[in-house]
């Protein structure tokens, strides 16, 4: 027979249960044991789990990643970490923003479920010596100009995916290598996983939106514009019948290196899986483009479909 205090206590749960699926607060951690025992919570509720992995100063790009993901899932991660090893000694680790409580706002405000942003120590401790290593793809384009960089970047998402177990994670086409060598580790090395790529948010004139764009001064801005500008001028020219793609990839260099103020690492039309640098043209391509805009490094690409 139910009783008043039964039946009021199994109103009590339902209550709890549905503030707990419908508002729920948004947990802020940088202990792993913390995240685990969430994650794990979710998981035993049924629920689908995702992970937006950042090194913070978020915008609108990384936005893009969360408001996809929270419609992808039900339990979502976001973490917040500035990975050292995957900054070469000349790079900007020091100076790298670090917006951490207005970061965890805009989280709560995109309705995040937990931020995570574990401590330098508590991920690279003391003695740390094991790391993930891709051969080839880590060494050509960005690989070339930042020795190391791939390895800290494999290194650290493995770590973030054991710790979180997630079944979807975001990353971004505006680091188009970045996500082709995710994709390669998880399946080379087993990780359980379904990655999701979404495509790279811009300014309304074009320019890509990097953490990094803040150190532009306004003259280095309008500077910055043609690296998207070359990309498109190469995708005009290749959709136009343009088939001596060397040819397209020579008009993108004398463009960019025309530009007073801008050091061009490279521009490239490009395999879009194995990054191999085309001299005739394919169905999917991808351009790519990396320069150095005063003391500011930014990268570009756009996927070319004849
Ligand atoms: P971060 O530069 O903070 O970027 C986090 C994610 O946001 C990446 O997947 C990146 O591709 C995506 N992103 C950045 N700008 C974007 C834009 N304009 N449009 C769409 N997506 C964008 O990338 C890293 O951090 C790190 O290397 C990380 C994967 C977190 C490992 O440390």
């Amino acid at each position: 027979m139910l009783d008043l205090r039964t039946i009021s206590q199994a109103m009590t749960e339902k209550m709890t249960e549905t503030l707990a699926t419908t508002s729920r607060e948004m947990i802020t951690t940088d202990a792993q044991d913390e995240l685990r025992l969430k994650v794990a919570a979710a998981r035993a509720r049924g629920e689908r789990i995702g992970l937006v992995p950042t090194m913070g100063a978020l915008h609108a790009g990384h936005m893009s990643l969360v408001v996809t993901a929270r419609q992808e899932c039900d339990f979502l991660v976001a973490t917040i970490f500035v990975n050292p090893t995957q900054f070469g000694p000349s790079e900007d680790f020091g100076k790298y923003p670090r917006p951490l409580q207005a970061d965890v706002e805009t989280c709560r405000a995109a309705g995040v479920d937990l931020v995570y942003h574990p401590p330098t120590e508590s991920m690279y401790p003391d003695g740390f010596a094991t790391y993930v290593v891709v051969e080839g793809l880590s060494n050509v384009l960005e690989g070339e100009y930042r020795p190391g960089h791939f390895r800290g970047v494999a290194t650290v998402v493995v770590k973030l995916l054991n710790c979180v177990q997630t079944d979807l994670v975001y990353f971004g086409r505006k680091d188009y290598q970045q996500q082709l060598l995710i994709r390669k580790v998880c399946r080379e090395l087993d990780v359980p996983v379904e990655i999701r790529t979404c495509p790279t948010v811009r300014e309304a004139d074009g320019l890509a939106l990097s953490s990094r764009n803040r150190y532009l001064t306004p003259a280095e801005r309008t500077t910055a514009l043609t690296l998207s500008q070359s990309l498109n001028l190469a995708k005009k020219k290749l959709i136009q019948g343009q088939t001596d793609v060397a040819a397209v990839q020579r008009e993108m260099l004398d463009f960019l290196q025309s530009q007073p103020g801008l050091t061009l690492d490279y521009a490239v039309i490009a395999h879009s899986e194995t990054l191999e640098v085309l001299l005739s043209p394919l169905p999917n391509m991808i351009a790519l483009v990396a320069a150095r805009v005063g003391d500011t490094r930014l990268i570009d690409n756009l996927p070319i479909s004849l």
